[in-house]
């Protein structure tokens, strides 16, 4: 059954009718790789869920397929949403396979590369604003309130419900709930999703435990560590340039409920962690994913994290949408050389040897 979506695997626990769309491009089923190097030296369990691998290439298709899907059952034509770049990209593919016109707000010159050329690609009216990703939600949010765009942003509540099968899977691919499980927060929507679907999946008797869950911020959009809305909010992890989470609430309810926390790392840590991820573990996530393994490494020289527990860092999105932050934070830069065999000899073995 691996090569059907996340609506026809996880039907039974999705607000999936007869009269909704059979829609899918495959996502969901994504690999939890083992992360065996960092596993040893920072005396963990580590697995890595890589959302990367979903067909736009981050986790929002698991929610985008049911909320698009929902939104031609309910017999609309046009679907909107802000973004920092993912859902916009989503929202484009599934809107174009169900010939419905999609209107997409992101934030001029803070939107990855990758990103931008897919909605455009998929067909989507991309407007670029002089503004945050904030200020087109509240936009976004207001104009869907009266004209008869449906609203695709994490607000919608199946999104949610789609995002969940992601802790679904997590507890099939491990056998049961993992001791914690760490995620970037931006919006907020992805944490309260994966809460969700653990307590939903505890409640079936599918996992024997619920993980702690610990989300992290970037350090200069942090409102909820702050504890205020961050008014211009600033990091490299474009993806979660965000100040003021629509879903604060839940997420805070979710490391409570869970005995995790809500902290935040920085720009440098979390390029850090996005080399470490790519060079030791052979995983290319974008910036913004590398959140969740920063985090735990911050946690864990805290003390926060007890040797040999088992983590699952989810690595939201992939590596090739933001090649601009990828070439600078390699900071290696090809050799341009003549195409001639004693000139690359020369390169890899240094003069002398040769
Ligand atoms: N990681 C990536 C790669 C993202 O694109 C996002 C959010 C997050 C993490 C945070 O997830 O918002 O549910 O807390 N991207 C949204 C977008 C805001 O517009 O693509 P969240």
């Amino acid at each position: 059954m691996n090569n059907q979506g996340i609506m026809a695997r996880y039907r039974e626990y999705l607000p999936v009718t007869d009269k909704t769309p059979e829609l899918s491009l495959q996502e969901g089923n994504t690999p939890l790789l083992r992360g065996d190097q960092l596993s040893e030296e920072y005396e963990l369990d580590v697995y890595f869920k890589v959302e990367g691998f979903n067909p736009t290439g981050s986790f929002k298709d698991r929610g985008m397929v049911v909320a698009i899907a929902k939104a031609a059952e309910e017999g609309s034509q046009a679907v909107m949403c802000a973004s920092t770049g993912n859902t916009s990209a989503s929202a484009a593919a599934y809107a174009a396979r169900l010939g419905l016109r999609c209107v997409v707000v992101v934030p001029d010159q803070n939107i990855a590369l990758g990103k931008l050329s897919q909605a455009l690609v998929y067909g989507a009216e991309v407007l670029a604003v002089r503004g945050n990703f904030d200020q087109a939600l509240e936009i976004v949010r207001n104009l869907t309130e009266r004209y008869p765009f449906t609203l695709v942003n994490s607000v919608n509540p199946y999104r949610i419900e789609g995002q969940k099968t992601a802790a679904f899977e997590v507890c099939d691919q491990l056998g049961t709930a993992p001791d914690i499980l760490a995620i970037p927060v931006g919006n907020a929507g992805n944490i309260t999703a994966y809460w969700k679907g653990f307590v939903e999946y505890h409640q079936a008797g599918k996992s024997d435990r619920l993980p702690k869950m610990v989300g992290f911020e970037a350090e200069g959009a942090a409102a909820i560590v702050r504890g205020e809305r961050v008014k211009e909010p600033e990091t490299v992890a474009t993806a979660i340039r965000i100040g003021n989470p629509a879903s604060w609430d839940s997420a805070v309810k979710a490391a409570e409920e869970s005995q995790g926390r809500i902290d935040s790392v920085t720009d440098e840590e979390i390029l850090e962690a996005y080399l470490e991820i790519a060079r030791r573990e052979g995983i290319f996530a974008e910036p913004a994913s590398a959140a969740s393994w920063a985090g735990v490494k911050k946690m864990r020289k805290q003390g926060l994290i007890p040797a040999g527990s088992r983590v699952v860092c989810v690595l939201t999105g992939n590596g090739l949408k933001d090649p601009g932050t990828a070439i600078d934070a390699a900071a290696a830069e090809p050799k341009v050389l003549d195409c001639d065999e004693s000139v690359i000899l020369e390169a890899i073995m240094g003069a002398e040897e040769v």
